[in-house]
């Protein structure tokens, strides 16, 4: 057998392709960017096509640098931004319109008038997930109700809809000559058209959004023996692709979080806490997701509780592009070092609403206790501790959902690298926070996937031991320091509700 896995990540603002051994270790890596389209306040597009584009480059780039043949590749993962919205022509593989990015407030009166319609409890009870601007139904409606011949189209099934796993998916096996039309059950999961106990489309669901079935991708399981397919292009042809899982539910796979019980937080554009419930579905009381968080095979399907935070390190690009008081992401630490605490100035940065566990499309952001003596670093500060209060509000609803208390948080992602947010996030919540070796978990988790798939990685076991911490954080407030910080957090919270109506 070929001596590596390799897997596409395809987040928010780049795609990279990464390429691993047997001991999860990591051979090679190329990345790029793609454009954040922003036509007006709350609409955020990518444009499929320089997505693909992407993806194929990197895919080239990283097998070339690390001097690889796609024949040393025993399988290929895809992972991806789950709920971004992709409608394309299935006879010339041209998309509608842009994707709609899972952070686009556009669909705002569609997921209102459910809840108001009285269909939000059935979403709920069925898709695991409140009627939001997040996931992708909304977001297929309105392309169908805005963009010109697309309703036409689905209905002759000339219109094909996927979010970017799919996309890839189907490009990779050949595009209009023969590409596959598939998803995987964790991605189907975040669209609010899935039951999530057949693991099927439900015709209830796609009625509330008037979604033709024939648009949509057949739903497999997130690691596949048989493979969805094979690639098909000149410059890497013939490797299996057997493992498609949306990017948190990846990083779960990565951390190797298959025990109940087991959670991790990711910290990318925003914050993804899971919880492994086992096979076991909870529906939340406390306004978290019920999400699918893979299933192997013929396997039974394990389920996750998440709470999604839209904006966490995107609050630290807002402070680089649109205020401009660090010139780089990295800078936030040293800026916030410089003062020893907010200064008794909170940000909400509740730029797309509010998601877990307050589920607020009227929210907006909002900085709020500010004196004369506060500056530039009092602001850094309270941007890194937004990221951990935010993050705080989620794990404490799945505490009383679960019933589960986290000994150590398990995190990962890209601000992980910043050791003062880290330690804010341990004071902040009270228990230590633990970060792996290998910190690209969610390119790992699909990595794992994938090679489990095909025999490359026996089973879950095996993937445990490639799991090392690389270091820890304990907390260091005192008990009266967080409670207090955490009452002005939820004071500051409720100044950011009913903004818009
Ligand atoms: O649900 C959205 C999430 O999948 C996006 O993740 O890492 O691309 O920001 P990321």
């Amino acid at each position: 057998m070929a001596d590596f896995v390799g897997a596409i990540d395809q987040g928010t603002t780049s795609t990279r392709f990464m390429i691993f051994d047997h001991d999860g270790n990591e051979v090679g890596r190329h990345q790029l960017e793609h454009e954040q389209i922003l036509p007006q306040a709350g609409w955020v597009e990518h444009n499929p096509v320089e997505i693909w584009d992407r993806s194929r480059s990197v895919i080239q780039t990283a097998l070339s640098r690390a001097n690889l043949d796609p024949s040393d590749l025993a399988a290929m993962g895809i992972t991806n931004q789950r709920e971004t919205t992709v409608v394309w022509d299935k006879n010339t593989g041209r998309p509608y319109y842009n994707a709609i990015v899972w952070q686009d407030t556009r669909t705002d009166r569609i997921a209102s008038k459910l809840e108001r319609d009285g269909k939000g409890d059935l979403i709920r009870q069925r898709a695991g997930l409140p009627p939001a601007t997040y996931f992708s139904g909304g977001k297929i409606q309105w392309i169908l109700e805005n963009v010109d011949g697309v309703r036409a189209a689905a209905e002759k099934g000339d219109a094909i809809f996927g979010n970017t796993d799919s996309w890839l998916l189907w490009n990779l096996t050949g595009g209009p000559e023969g590409g596959v039309h598939v998803t995987d059950v964790t991605n189907a999961s975040r669209t609010m058209l899935m039951d999530l106990e057949t693991l099927e489309w439900d015709d209830e669901l796609l009625g509330l959004f008037d979604i033709p079935r024939g648009m949509l991708p057949e739903i497999k399981p997130s690691s596949l023996a048989d493979g969805y397919g094979e690639t098909t292009i000149a410059a890497f042809r013939g490797i299996p692709l057997t493992g498609d899982l949306g990017d948190q539910q990846a990083a779960m796979f990565g951390q190797v979080c298959f025990a109940p019980g087991e959670a991790k937080n990711t910290y990318g554009t925003g914050n993804f806490l899971l919880l492994n419930t086992g096979t076991e579905l909870v529906r939340s009381d406390n306004g978290l997701l019920t999400t699918v968080n893979y299933k192997i095979g013929d396997e039974a399907p394990v389920y996750a509780l998440e709470g999604s935070i839209a904006v966490t390190g995107s609050a630290v690009q807002w402070l680089r592009d649109q205020l401009g008081i660090i010139s780089g992401a990295a800078e936030i630490e040293g800026l916030a070092r410089r003062v020893e605490d907010n200064g008794g100035v909170y940000f909400v940065p509740a730029f797309s609403g509010l998601f877990a566990p307050y589920w607020r499309s009227d929210a907006r952001g909002a900085i709020v206790g500010l004196s004369r003596y506060n500056n530039n670093a009092h602001l850094a500060r309270a941007t890194l501790e937004a990221i951990c209060y935010q993050s705080r509000a989620v794990a404490e609803a799945m505490e009383s959902d679960s019933k589960v208390h986290l000994d150590v948080l398990k995190v990962d992602g890209g601000v992980t690298a910043n050791d003062l947010c880290m330690q804010l996030q341990a004071d902040i919540l009270g228990v230590p926070v633990s970060r792996p070796v290998v910190a690209e978990t969610t390119a790992l988790g699909a990595a794992y996937a994938a090679g489990l798939a095909v025999g490359f990685w026996n089973d879950t076991d095996e993937l445990r031991e490639n799991w090392n911490e690389d270091k820890r954080w304990e907390p260091d407030w005192s008990d009266e320091q967080r409670r207090d910080g955490y009452a002005g957090w939820q004071k500051a919270v409720e100044r950011t509700l009913d903004w818009v109506d």
